[in-house]
């Protein structure tokens, strides 16, 4: 069967875990080498690990998305490893911590900034220039359904990823004509070790994200990793600019 990504280099940002962790293992599955890269380094390796031991090619790199030269280090070691950067998955996010907007400290206010959306436009930042020197390349940056609409005691969260759905735009008309598609993927409630941290303690919470989603189920991961591999391919080529949700119709409503 064709590989849509033959051939391919794909950075993955937190890939130790949830989404980033499935979308590195699709990428390689479709043929990328890939590049995990996590501020929890033995979860990150523990990616590589997987996607090697599965005949593909993965290194494991440590990053702070929200520290610039963190961010500079992770592409330099992406291009020293594979000399070029085809696809990057800026995905390493934190979750909210289910406050009103009065009663948000400002420490977690500006940790949620810093990480989930500081993190995605430093990653652009160094990631571009390589793109531009290449003339090509993709990018998909996780955004969230929080980035196209709100939800009560969330603020830093929604509004950092409303800031991702911006900067993805802002980017996709900066480096249209120069072979840069610049997208992101908006999940739903996804079951990964970030939801599940929060609706195994609070079972009724889990209850409430199925009832608020019109397909009557959460997410999986493999269902966004599946649209970011897509969204990354020729298959996607005239796609740019765009915040995909991946929802089961929660936005529809
Ligand atoms: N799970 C959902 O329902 C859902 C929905 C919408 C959007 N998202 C977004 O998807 C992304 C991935 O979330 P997930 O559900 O897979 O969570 P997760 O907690 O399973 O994985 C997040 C990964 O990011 C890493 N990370 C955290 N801070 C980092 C930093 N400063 N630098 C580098 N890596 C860091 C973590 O170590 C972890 O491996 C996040 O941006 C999240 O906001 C998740």
């Amino acid at each position: 069967m064709t590989k849509s990504l033959e051939g391919k280099i794909a950075l993955v940002t937190g890939a130790g875990s949830g989404i980033g962790q499935t979308t590195a293992l699709t990428f390689a599955r479709e043929g990328a080498k890939v590049v995990a890269a996590d501020i929890n380094l033995p979860d990150a390796e523990q990616t590589a690990h997987s996607i090697e031991s599965a005949g593909g090619a993965a290194i494991a790199v440590k990053v702070d998305v929200s520290k610039s030269a963190d961010v500079e280090a992770m592409v330099k070691a992406v291009v020293n490893e594979y000399g070029r950067l085809d696809c990057a998955f800026n995905n390493a996010g934190i979750g909210s911590r289910g406050q009103s907007t009065i009663d948000y400290s400002e420490e977690d206010f500006d940790r949620t900034i810093s990480i989930n959306l500081k993190g995605v436009w430093l990653c652009m930042k160094y990631e571009i220039p390589q793109m531009l020197k290449q003339g090509s390349g993709a990018i998909v940056n996780t955004a969230s359904i929080m980035g196209v609409v709100g939800i009560d005691n969330s603020s830093a969260y929604v509004a950092a990823k409303h800031g991702v759905v911006g900067l993805t735009k802002t980017a996709a008309l900066e480096f249209a004509r120069k072979g840069i598609r610049v997208n992101a993927v908006c999940p739903g409630v996804i079951e990964t070790p970030m939801v599940l941290r929060y609706t195994d303690e609070h079972p009724e919470v889990k209850e409430k994200y199925i009832s608020r989603t019109p397909l009557g189920r959460l997410g999986n991961p493999q269902e966004v990793a599946e649209t970011v591999v897509w969204l990354c391919s020729e298959d996607a080529s005239f796609i740019h600019g765009h915040p995909m949700v991946v929802d089961g119709a929660w936005t529809a409503q």
